[in-house]
């Protein structure tokens, strides 16, 4: 690789760190002391996508039913409403219980194409305090390649905050079923 560009990639890296660094800050102060789980999921995608321009669509699908997920809130064009477990790229997430990256989504054989600009994707799965599978979270970019275990671990220590709100009052989750 030439050298310009490893440093290039570097600084990059570090920009992104940073970021997240920052962000994660904000979305932490912000949630301090709320406890309505809807006015959390909404501040979480406002922060997130504004802070990123590689972030074209962010939001999230929550859990409605043993395998249905339901969309909202999110930021960016028209959504698809439901999503079944094990279809597309936010059914894998949900069916497995772990973030998925997906490099190009024309690669990823059952992926749903809401808008065909986005091209790179990932999906972080979100859990209540006992560990029950709440919602996902969904970040596409019309950019392939745009996300990296950076953002796994970032997205995924924000979507931990949202342990904290007790989802089954609200969703009618099984008790039993857990990841
Ligand atoms: N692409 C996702 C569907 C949701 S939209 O991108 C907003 C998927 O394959 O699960």
């Amino acid at each position: 690789m030439v050298e310009g560009l490893e440093q290039n990639d570097g600084m990059d890296r570090q920009r992104k760190i940073s970021s997240y660094e920052q962000v994660s800050q904000a979305i932490e102060a912000t949630l301090e002391g709320e406890t309505d789980l809807l006015a959390a999921m909404t501040t979480v995608v406002c922060l997130l996508h504004y802070t990123f321009d590689t972030y074209f669509w962010t939001g999230f699908y929550r859990r409605m039913g043993p395998e249905r997920l339901l969309i909202g809130p999110y930021q960016g064009t028209l959504g698809c409403l439901e999503i079944t477990f094990g279809r597309g790229v936010c059914g894998a997430c949900a069916r497995s219980g772990q973030t998925v990256i997906v490099p190009d989504v024309h690669q990823f054989p059952s992926h749903i194409a809401c808008d065909t600009a986005s091209q790179s994707e990932i999906v972080v799965p979100v859990f209540d305090r006992a560990g029950r599978l709440i919602a996902v979270f969904d970040v596409d970019s019309d950019r392939y390649d745009a996300f990296d275990e950076i953002d796994r671990r970032y997205l995924e220590q924000i979507m931990a905050l949202l342990s904290r709100f007790d989802m089954a009052p609200v969703y009618h989750l099984p008790p039993i079923i857990s990841h």
